[in-house]
């Protein structure tokens, strides 16, 4: 079971009320989206968004067993088309947005498809299966070595990045590496002794998280997704985004930033306003689990939640 992270803090932020409609634009198993519904009733409605469409008809199954009826759209897609799925809802008054990035528990232990180091599984590591895009075993086995050195060093901040991507090439002119075990097997022979067998984060976890954010293209699509999500909610809404690593936070934090400002218009002339940008930012600093919800739930431990207020259009 997926354990929503950081609920309380979203509920105080989001603050939903009787009527108020929400998007949940990484719905998952849904947990947060619950929550926000049983504070919206009766009336209020939520579009929860997923790009795995595994999860989404996981929920679908369980959402009728939870009471809530047609105020719970359920929706696949990836949440960088809120605008357009929104339309499609005719859901124009939206009090908030939530963002929760990353896995959900079932796609991490569960769902087979090689998110998880600690299991023996194809190296699929797509959110999307429905499309013919590559999979992470087809960019392992094929990009050049620069390539692949980059995308380990930029999107996993790997230290060893050009030593994993050698131990990938010279394994992959012997057979195809195709399972996660190989590739866990292949980063062991790379980083040096004293790394592997340290306490703390898993030597493969770095490399595992650059190759699902390449295949997923996940950086392009938060920032698409947030600056969507700033579009579509009203003045007063609040778009509020949970990251698991510091890539992810630096562009929710940048993207907050950018939006807070006074807006640019073409030309580079600056729109002179006095009450700022089109957000403000509410928090200033990241939120973070207390030390009792990562006893519960280690998977909080690396969450920062970011909440800004949609102050003008
Ligand atoms: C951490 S889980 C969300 C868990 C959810 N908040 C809950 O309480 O159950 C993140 C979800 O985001 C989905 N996801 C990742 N990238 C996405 C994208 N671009 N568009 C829509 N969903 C996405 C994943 O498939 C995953 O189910």
């Amino acid at each position: 079971m997926h354990i929503p992270v950081l609920l309380n803090e979203i509920l105080r932020y989001l603050d939903p009320k009787p009527g108020d409609n929400f998007i949940d634009c990484t719905v998952g198993e849904g947990g947060h989206a619950l929550a926000i519904l049983k504070m919206t009733a009766p009336n209020g409605k939520l579009i929860g968004i997923d790009r795995d469409a595994d999860m989404v008809e996981r929920l679908r199954a369980r959402a009728k067993d939870m009471g809530v009826g047609e105020r719970f759209i359920i929706h696949h897609g990836n949440f960088a088309d809120i605008r357009k799925i929104s339309e499609g809802y005719d859901f124009y008054k939206v009090n908030g947005a939530l963002f929760d990035f990353g896995m959900s528990s079932w796609q991490i232990d569960e769902s087979g498809m090689g998110f998880s180091f600690q299991n023996i599984e194809p190296l699929d590591m797509r959110y999307d299966r429905t499309k013919n895009t590559p999979t992470a075993a087809n960019i392992i086995n094929s990009w050049p070595e620069a390539s692949l050195a980059r995308i380990i060093y930029e999107f996993g901040e790997e230290r060893y990045s050009r030593r994993i991507a050698k131990e990938i090439v010279m394994a992959r002119k012997k057979e195809h590496i195709t399972t996660t075990d190989e590739l866990v097997r292949i980063i062991f022979r790379a980083v040096p002794r004293v790394r592997a067998g340290k306490p703390g984060i898993h030597f493969a976890t770095r490399t595992f998280q650059a190759f699902r954010i390449a295949i997923n293209m996940e950086l392009e699509n938060v920032e698409a997704g947030l600056e969507e999500a700033i579009y579509r909610v009203e003045i007063g809404g609040k778009v509020a985004a949970i990251s698991f690593h510091s890539l992810e936070d630096r562009i929710v934090k940048n993207t907050f930033k950018k939006y807070s400002r006074p807006r640019e218009l073409e030309g580079g002339v600056y729109f002179n306003r006095a009450e700022g940008g089109v957000v403000k930012i509410i928090t200033k600093k990241p939120v973070k689990p207390a030390a009792e919800e990562i006893f519960e739930n280690p998977r909080a431990r690396s969450a920062k939640l970011r909440v800004s207020e949609k102050v003008s259009a």
